[in-house]
């Protein structure tokens, strides 16, 4: 027979011993699972009298009960003490001062873009972006700058494959709108967005940076129409009296090409270190739009004429705020990026 006593008084000590709820379901499993040491008892039953099984049968009861009961206060017991230590370890101390939330401000490049946008939208311009990657076709060839064309060395960029690259400069985004729109007139869009360019970074370069570009096609624009939405553009951002002046230039898209100066808004004009003394400052390249390019592009240029412009959105920025080197604009310091909270 079978000492149930010793097993009564072997399971309470176990129980009693168990550390945390793992180790009491062990010792659950142990004694009342299937295959468990009460369970195993009844194997003894077909060894007992008639009159012996009844009587046996009650004592496993009782067993499995008791051990049942035991396991019950000791989880109790277990899952309070787990609690408590847990109410412990989480303690917080409301009296701490909390997070605080730092609110960011634009980057003061989105904020010039920003300005350049709403001022071109008010003259009724659409604003377009395109894609970083292009192909050589838009960057280049539309652009009136074949394979073997010297102009390719000054942008010479970052291929994606052998067709493929990241944008040297927004014409490549003028190119697509024009095609788009071929032949219906007028277009009149500006282009921002970041362009890529093979080059040693100092305090004026960056081989990533921002441009905007504006382009115009209908009948009769004239050099002159340029010169007023220019005029217009340089007092908007640099002060109501400033000038601006065309100096001759090349740009394989545009013919006649101009680079324009505006009066330096330090000085107004009478010389200073912004300026390099001369009283001017160069802002963009410009031009009348190229008869090829318009002709690719799907327009008869002896039927309609246009006028572009490029801008560096940093070099503008630069000036506007008295920014010395364009690396800020990239660098993430939290400090030079705060001070342009006030111009929001
Ligand atoms: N694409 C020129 C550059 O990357 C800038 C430019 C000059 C754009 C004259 C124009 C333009 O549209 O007419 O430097």
């Amino acid at each position: 027979m079978p000492n149930f006593e010793d097993l009564r008084k072997e399971a309470a000590e176990r129980i009693a011993q168990a550390q945390d709820l793992s180790d009491l379901n062990q010792l659950r499993v142990q004694y009342l699972g299937k295959k468990g040491k009460v369970q195993d008892l009844m194997k003894n039953m077909k060894n007992l009298s008639k009159e012996e099984k009844p009587q046996f049968g009650k004592d496993v009861n009782a067993l499995k009960q008791h051990v049942a009961s035991r396991i019950e206060e000791k989880r109790e017991e277990l899952a309070e003490a787990e609690m408590n230590m847990r109410i412990e370890r989480e303690k917080i101390d409301i009296t701490l001062p909390g997070r605080r939330q730092t609110a960011g401000n634009l980057h003061p490049l989105h904020i010039v873009t920003q300005e350049l946008e709403d001022l071109f939208i008010g003259l009724g311009y659409q604003v377009i972006e395109g894609n970083d990657i292009v192909d050589d076709e838009y960057c280049f060839e539309r652009a009136n700058i074949p394979k073997d064309h010297p102009a390719r060395a000054m942008q010479d960029s970052l291929y994606i494959d052998e067709n493929n690259l990241l944008r040297t400069h927004t014409t490549a985004i003028q190119m697509k709108v024009l095609e788009q729109a071929a032949p219906n007139l007028p277009i009149k869009v500006v282009c921002p967005g970041k362009v890529y360019r093979r080059d040693d970074d100092d305090a004026t370069h960056s081989h990533q940076f921002m441009q905007m570009e504006g382009l115009v096609v209908d009948r009769h624009i004239t050099l002159a129409d340029l010169k007023g939405t220019l005029e217009f553009l340089a007092r908007k951002m640099f002060g109501q009296d400033r000038q601006i002046r065309f100096r001759p230039s090349y740009f394989p898209f545009t013919e006649p090409s101009v680079e324009v100066d505006v009066t330096c808004h330090i000085c107004n004009g009478k010389g200073c270190p912004t300026c390099k003394g001369t009283g001017w400052i160069e802002i963009l390249g410009a031009g009348e739009v190229h008869p090829n390019v318009l002709r690719m592009a799907g327009y008869d240029p002896e039927k309609c004429s246009g006028f572009a412009f490029g801008v560096g959105i940093e070099r503008i920025a630069m000036l506007k705020y008295g920014v010395d080197d364009i690396r800020h604009f990239y660098t993430n310091d939290k400090r030079f990026e705060e001070t342009f909270k006030r111009f929001e």
